[in-house]
């Protein structure tokens, strides 16, 4: 009988992208809408009738992931934490989530990575036609940042390469994968690359060199990865648009006006303030005197008074206060961004490293 298809989420790494966001946290952990990016890959997950989730943590960030997303039981899944002391490759990550594993099928999914569909095609595709590798692949304009792969016109897989120079195709390789236990012994023949990691480029290209089916789907809807500040931005826009409806469940005073698809959160308060929606506002927030404009995610127990802010992300615990407009910005935890009341002009700063103001 086939076994049941699991599936293994690769939430360690490093996340120095992300900085200084992932210096307090995972960067799998940053919401887009509200909600933590695993939350996403998790519902895909499990939408796709897999039960089990193996989830790779790293030592730094571990423990938050494990705490954030619980044994699995909000979305009918079982999941179990794996360890991997260090950040040593895709294909290695793999290597240690083999006992988890076993001899099932199943889906690798990148913990930052964000897509515009469900992953039940995919699974079809690798069922259908008994490959043992399905790949999911989008057109980009700039291959050479991406791996990239050569397919013929059935699909098939010719040869795939890490950031080339002169990239054979325009298709990237997406973070989602579906694998048999083939690929097992395929990293078991595969060294490390020239920046020291085991590649899973390498390994699927070691199933093709052997003469193994090796698909690949061409992902029809937008995919994020989310570990830049301008792809975040740009996933919390696309989320809060296809995906987030009108619902008023907090506080809403009469002198406020909440126009469009506005989601408030029980425990949420807002008072003399115009939203234009989308927007998300989560609990414990305090918006007072403002106007927020569209696409913007207003965190858990933060508060905004007398500000204007459009197309940001404000995290858990921030505070914006006088701030005439804000766009495009990314707000970190516990932040503070607060216009002085006084006559002189002059900025007061206390900035974290590797953080951005542009004034
Ligand atoms: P990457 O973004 O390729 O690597 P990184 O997390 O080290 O990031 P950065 O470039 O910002 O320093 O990783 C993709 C996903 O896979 C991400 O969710 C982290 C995870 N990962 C592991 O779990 N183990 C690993 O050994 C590596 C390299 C990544």
């Amino acid at each position: 009988m086939e076994k049941k298809m699991k599936a293994l989420v690769l939430s360690g790494g490093k996340g120095t992208r992300l900085r200084p966001l992932t210096y307090t946290g995972a960067k799998q952990l940053v919401p887009i809408a509200n909600r933590p990016i695993l939350s996403y890959v998790f519902d895909n997950i499990a939408k796709a009738g897999i039960k089990e989730i193996g989830v790779i943590i790293s030592p730094e960030t571990g423990a938050e992931i494990r705490e954030t997303m619980g044994d699995g039981s909000k979305w009918g899944v079982k999941v179990e934490y794996i360890l991997q002391e260090e950040p040593k490759g895709l294909a290695h990550a793999v290597l240690v989530g083999k006992e988890f594993l076993g001899d099932s099928p199943f889906v690798m999914y990148l913990g930052d990575n964000l897509i515009g569909c469900g992953i039940e095609k995919f699974i079809e595709k690798f069922r259908k036609t008994g490959a043992d590798a399905v790949i999911l692949l989008k057109p980009v304009e700039s291959p050479q940042s991406f791996g990239v792969a050569e397919v013929d016109g059935k699909g098939n897989i010719l040869g795939l390469e890490e950031k080339p120079n002169n990239p054979k195709s325009n298709l990237a390789l997406v973070g989602v994968y579906i694998f048999s236990n083939e690929i097992h012994r395929a990293i078991a023949s595969i060294r490390p690359s020239a920046r020291g990691e085991l590649e899973i480029t390498d390994a699927i290209q070691d199933l093709i060199t052997k003469g193994r089916p090796v698909q690949s789907h061409i992902l029809d809807t937008w995919w994020l990865d989310t570990g830049k500040k301008d792809d975040l931005l740009a996933a919390n826009t696309i989320v809060l648009d296809e995906w987030f409806k009108r619902k008023i469940d907090g506080k809403v005073d009469k002198a406020s006006q909440i126009t469009g698809r506005v989601t408030i959160d029980a425990g949420a308060v807002v008072k003399n303030s115009t939203l234009r929606g989308p927007i998300v506002v989560g609990p414990g927030a305090v918006i007072e005197d403002s106007f927020i404009g569209p696409f913007t995610s207003i965190g858990n127990d933060t508060k905004i008074t007398k500000s204007i802010i459009e197309h940001s992300v404000i995290l858990t615990g921030a505070e914006i206060s006088h701030v005439n407009r804000m766009e495009d910005s990314l707000i970190g935890r516990n932040a503070k961004v607060i216009k002085c009341q006084d006559k002189h002009e002059a900025l007061r700063l206390m900035i974290g490293d590797d953080s951005v103001v542009e004034v």
